[in-house]
């Protein structure tokens, strides 16, 4: 937002620099080529004061995130963590893989105790909130052990939709990945976040789950990410993400 307090304003090619996307001079050049937008509006002038906290800021397009000490971590949640950031019982959770760190985050969604992958971390509200809200309908993707033989119409008939006992869950995409006699790596892509949705509905069609793990939240990869690590996500990896939800 372009405001009349002061205190809160920043050179815009400054605000720029500081998100990363360029040196001050390569900032400059963008805004000269017409390529930076603030709150809707193409800036060609140099010098404008925007606010870092409230102005929608876009290069080429694409939200920058300009407000400071605003993080978006991804974390791969090994098997037998629980999804919370602490445990009255003492058992394992992913507030475990956070101590020390100063900012105060929280995780987007969950993923079971039993379920392994790609689990978001933030402590920016509003993306967290729209992120987890269904409403979004942020795709994620997991891969699947199954048993069984997959039959040729499973793709189908989750495309078209299953009856579980809280209603129908329909996946956008379903594929065999390998597949060995009574066994099989399947993935799946669905914008359900309704819990043990995918273990439920893979034992509903009656290949029930032996090993899962979500690869992708909306346009985030897991990527080869270890287990039990984090890593912050790029400019470019944010701004995919705040355009996901309508940022
Ligand atoms: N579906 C599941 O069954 N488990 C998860 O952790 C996430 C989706």
């Amino acid at each position: 937002m372009v405001t009349n307090d002061t205190s809160t304003q920043i050179r815009l090619q400054k605000v720029l620099a500081a998100a990363g996307i360029g040196s001050r001079r390569a900032c400059e050049e963008m805004i000269d080529e017409g390529r930076v937008e603030v709150d809707g509006r193409i800036v060609l002038e140099q010098g404008l004061r925007v606010d870092p906290r409230s102005s929608v800021i876009k290069v080429d397009g694409m939200r920058i995130p300009t407000a400071p000490g605003h993080v978006v971590l991804a974390f791969n949640k090994p098997r037998g963590v629980h999804s919370t950031m602490t445990d009255e019982r003492g058992r394992p959770c992913v507030g475990d893989y956070l101590r020390g760190r100063k900012e105060r985050l929280f995780h987007v969604g969950r993923l079971d105790a039993d379920t392994e992958g790609l689990l978001l971390f933030t402590n920016d509200g509003e993306l967290a909130q729209r992120l987890a809200h269904p409403s979004h309908g942020v795709a994620k993707t997991y891969l699947a052990q199954v048993k069984g033989t997959i039959p040729r119409d499973l793709g189908k008939r989750l495309r078209e939709g299953v009856e579980l006992e809280d209603g129908i869950v329909r996946v956008d995409r379903f594929r065999v990945v390998t597949s060995a006699p009574g066994r099989a790596l399947v993935e799946l892509v669905l914008h359900e976040g309704r819990k043990h949705v995918v273990r439920r509905l893979l034992a509903a069609v009656g290949h029930p789950v032996e090993g899962l793990v979500r690869v992708k939240v909306g346009p985030i990869g897991l990527g080869d990410l270890r287990s039990g690590k984090l890593r912050t996500l790029t400019i470019g990896e944010v701004g995919e993400l705040y355009a996901s939800v309508g940022l």
